[in-house]
């Protein structure tokens, strides 16, 4: 046998800033411009974006090629938006020499990444994050990707942005739903991995819920740092990253169970509550950590029951396909005191005896 060996180290540099502010807006085409000179810029949005006039502040009187995904949200995260975004590029005449700038939440964030990712091969792209569950968590970190016909984020890479724009103010026109909903994140964040971050949500919840600018600014670089500083020792989720789905094992799976009808964050929150009550069953945590948390996201308006048509054995089969899954088992990021994800011989899933998860399903009924 021969041997011919493509020794490749990465020689490019991922770092990247993260700029928050209010206001911001206005400056961003001007600044990605100098971060990359001469590219031309397309934009990628939503019908909800526009309307809340994000990209006429982004834009100004330039004209820039854009592509609006309607209609926004998670319907229209599926790889068909993804080929209509190319065919607009290829159309226009876009080519290497591009520059994405994705303007909006969760959604346009993770489908412009992942456009970005295969465009001719890759062009950098910069994400203006226009969301609370944006701000606090997807537009950071890289990954991007669709959902598939059976489950959420089945298609995708990991391409970090070169840049982000955290503006808050911008937080000013999200309905109130989708506001509450993204604050999941924080909550997420500061359970794996900063308790005085979780006592600082519970005390500065009216500022939060009045969208007080100062209190939105403190916590995006609380969320960022958080993220940061895991993202940094593990770029393509092998260990510690994972710690990052707390919640989402079963939140993802309620949310696709209910075909979307909950938002990420509203069903986030019960799988918060669901790993929480798995954790206090396993003898790993006290009963403190899921009172507290139940708590805050009460407050938040969070549900604390499943949607009663969302079948256990509809639960469980999503979550079998779950990509933190092993052999088809669901595993589940556990702490073991708030502001701690626990690790175990340098995992930070476990594996969760299918009896446990269903009883606890059974407890976000009662
Ligand atoms: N949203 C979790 C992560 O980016 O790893």
């Amino acid at each position: 046998m021969r041997e011919v060996r493509v020794s490749l180290v990465r020689s490019d540099d991922l770092s990247y800033s993260v700029l928050i502010g209010r206001g911001l807006l206005g400056d961003v085409l001007a600044d990605a411009q100098r971060l990359y000179p001469r590219r031309r810029v397309f934009l990628l949005t939503d019908a909800n974006v526009r309307t809340a006039g994000h990209v006429a502040a982004l834009t100004g009187d330039r004209p820039v090629a854009q592509y609006v995904i309607d209609p926004p949200g998670e319907v229209s995260k599926h790889i068909g938006t993804v080929t209509q975004i190319l065919d607009a590029m290829e159309s226009l005449k876009f080519g290497r020499d591009s520059l994405l700038v994705a303007l909006g939440g969760g959604t346009v964030g993770d489908i412009g990444g992942f456009a970005a990712a295969i465009f001719k091969r890759g062009i950098p792209y910069v994400q203006v994050p226009t969301t609370t569950v944006a701000q606090a968590d997807s537009s950071v970190g890289g990954k991007a990707g669709v959902d598939s016909r059976l489950s959420k984020n089945a298609y995708g890479v990991f391409k970090q942005p070169g840049r982000v724009y955290v503006d808050v103010a911008t937080l000013a026109t999200l309905d109130d739903r989708p506001y509450r909903a993204g604050l999941v994140e924080s909550v997420k964040h500061a359970m794996v991995a900063d308790a005085a971050y979780f006592e600082h949500l519970e005390t500065h919840l009216d500022a939060l819920l009045a969208r007080d600018f100062a209190t939105l600014e403190y916590i995006a670089e609380r969320n960022v740092t958080i993220k940061a500083r895991v993202v940094e020792q593990d770029v393509e989720e092998r260990g510690i990253r994972r710690i990052l789905n707390y919640g989402h094992t079963l939140g993802h799976a309620v949310e696709s169970a209910s075909g979307y009808r909950l938002l990420h964050g509203e069903a986030v929150a019960l799988g918060i509550l669901a790993a929480a009550r798995i954790a206090e069953e396993l003898g790993l945590a006290d009963e403190s950590v899921r009172r507290r948390a139940a708590a805050l996201l009460g407050k938040l308006g969070m549900p604390s029951m499943l949607p009663t048509d969302v079948s256990a054995e509809a639960l469980l089969e999503i979550m079998s396909r779950d990509k933190k899954s092993l052999e088809a088992r669901p595993r589940f990021v556990l702490l073991d005191r708030l502001g701690h994800a626990r690790e175990e011989n340098g995992e930070y899933v476990r594996d969760v005896d299918p009896g446990v998860v269903t009883r606890v399903i059974a407890g976000l009924r009662a």
